[in-house]
């Protein structure tokens, strides 16, 4: 069916036509928050005198039963129809014919972009919400493991100790900005484009801000021409989740690399990896190397909308019709991958051992050893030298540098090799790494046990 209805025309369209234009299969995801606009834009048209009170009631009478029909999955959604708000209107006004002045002052222009808005509003605050579960695993598993120590890499290369719980945080705090960006694409989006019309308002004596209170808007949209070619929203919806969707990848990342026997850290929850068809032995990360590939479609809605958005003349064009499936498909592959990671980290087994094993090496503490000479007085750049230096010379012998005896130090006084045992002697590279991890008490940020334990309880706080 064509918006104009018959009027302007002598045909019917094109079969292959009209099919191509449909939307109504991915649109109707927009039934609920059109309904809701529907009514405020009801009220407009009471305060207009252009609806009486009673024709408003039947109104939204008839539109609460279309809700409750598509809720119970029996209304009938006509393919024929086009678009989300054509079936809703032409259900509406077999229903109740006062239904044919709905439309009075208004366009699909700014109704599409009404619906999307508000659309986007509730999805964020799910979104949120799975954002938050995530996080909550991830500190309960810094909970859980607290004591673990294991290496911090840098190029994937053994740099220096840390607590794994550092390592869970890390990601906390990446999830804690993407949600900041989240609320503030939220925030700006709570600007009402109703009242837009096609593109440029109406003659009629449309009060705006009737809509804005019932729809719980911030703001009006003060250019009408803006409002209904603007898609912003949903691309800074699409960066947010495209940038979370990366944080979630390389989260994934590290537990295929920490569940591999290479390193041999961590292990799934059985429910979450799975076998082979042909290798009776194994028993795969799939769940984390599924959200490391979605994150590549988060990236690509991003910049398929961009793409689509980029050329478009002011002001409304079908392309912008090709918006809703790419966020439709972003915020369900956004809100599944949240909630899988979140079940596949709580379901983590960590090999304490396997994880301080690897950080034992006493080389992870060269740095360490550096700052100890730097404590009695070597310029930095020397004592990188005499550390560096120290581990050749070990390297050449066979050995490890907290094997060396004194004269292998070479130049450095009594002091300060007094200094680099007191780095590198201790009972236990348990007991060595434990210190070292004490000593970086005094840097805000640093993985020590005492501050990563603050961080832990001051998140599991702010979470609650
Ligand atoms: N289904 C359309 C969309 O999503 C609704 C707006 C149609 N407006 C129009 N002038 N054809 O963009």
């Amino acid at each position: 069916m064509r918006a104009a209805g018959k009027g302007r025309f002598r045909h019917p369209p094109d079969p292959v036509a009209e099919k191509f234009g449909r939307s109504v299969h991915f649109d109707r995801r927009l039934a609920r928050h059109d309904l809701e606009g529907s009514r405020a834009h009801a009220a407009v048209l009471v305060k207009a005198g252009i609806l009486s009170r009673k024709e408003a009631a039947a109104i939204r009478k008839g539109l609460d039963r279309i809700e409750k029909e598509i809720a119970q999955g029996k209304f009938r959604w006509k393919e024929s129809l086009e678009d989300v708000h054509m079936n809703i209107e032409a259900a509406l006004t077999a229903r109740v014919p006062a239904g044919a002045k709905l439309h009075t002052g208004r366009s699909r222009n700014d109704q599409v972009a009404t619906d999307l808005r508000l659309w986007l509003r509730e999805t964020i605050q799910g979104d949120l919400a799975g954002m938050t579960a995530l996080q909550k695993a991830l500190v309960g598993v810094g909970q859980k493991y607290r004591e673990v120590i294991l290496p911090g890499y840098t190029h994937l290369q053994r740099g220096q100790p840390v607590l794994l719980a550092h390592h869970w945080l890390a990601y906390v705090e990446m999830l804690e900005r993407d949600k900041g960006r989240l609320k503030d694409a939220a925030r700006r989006a709570e600007v009402l484009p109703l009242g837009a019309g096609a593109l440029a308002g109406s003659t009629l004596k449309l009060d705006r801000n009737v809509a804005r209170k019932l729809l719980r808007f911030r703001e009006l949209s003060a250019n009408s021409m803006d409002a209904v070619s603007d898609r912003d929203f949903l691309v800074e919806y699409l960066a947010a989740v495209a940038l979370g969707g990366v944080h979630l990848s390389r989260l994934a990342e590290d537990l295929i690399l920490f569940s591999s026997a290479e390193f041999a850290f961590l292990k799934f929850g059985e429910a979450f990896t799975t076998g082979s068809s042909l290798m009776p032995q194994k028993r795969n990360p799939d769940m984390a190397e599924l959200v490391r590939g979605k994150s590549g479609r988060l990236t690509g809605h991003l910049v398929s909308l961009l793409t689509v958005l980029k050329g478009l003349p002011l002001t409304y064009n079908r392309d912008l019709q090709e918006d809703k499936e790419a966020v439709f498909d972003a915020a369900d592959t956004w809100r599944n991958s949240l909630e899988v990671m979140a079940r596949a980290i709580a379901s983590i087994e960590v090999d304490a051992g396997a994880c301080l094993y690897a950080a034992s090496a006493p080389e992870l503490l060269a740095t360490d050893v550096a700052e100890a000479l730097v404590r009695e007085g070597l310029p930095f750049r020397k004592a990188h030298q005499a550390v560096g230096a120290a581990v050749r010379k070990a390297e050449e012998k066979g050995t490890r540098i907290d094997r060396l005896e004194e004269k292998d130090w070479e130049g450095i006084s009594e002091r300060q090799w007094m200094a680099v045992s007191g780095v590198l002697q201790a009972h236990s590279p348990a007991a060595r790494l434990r210190k070292a991890l004490q000593n970086r008490q005094a840097v805000v940020g640093a993985p020590s046990p005492s501050l990563v334990e603050g961080e832990l309880r001051r998140w599991a706080k702010v979470l609650r």
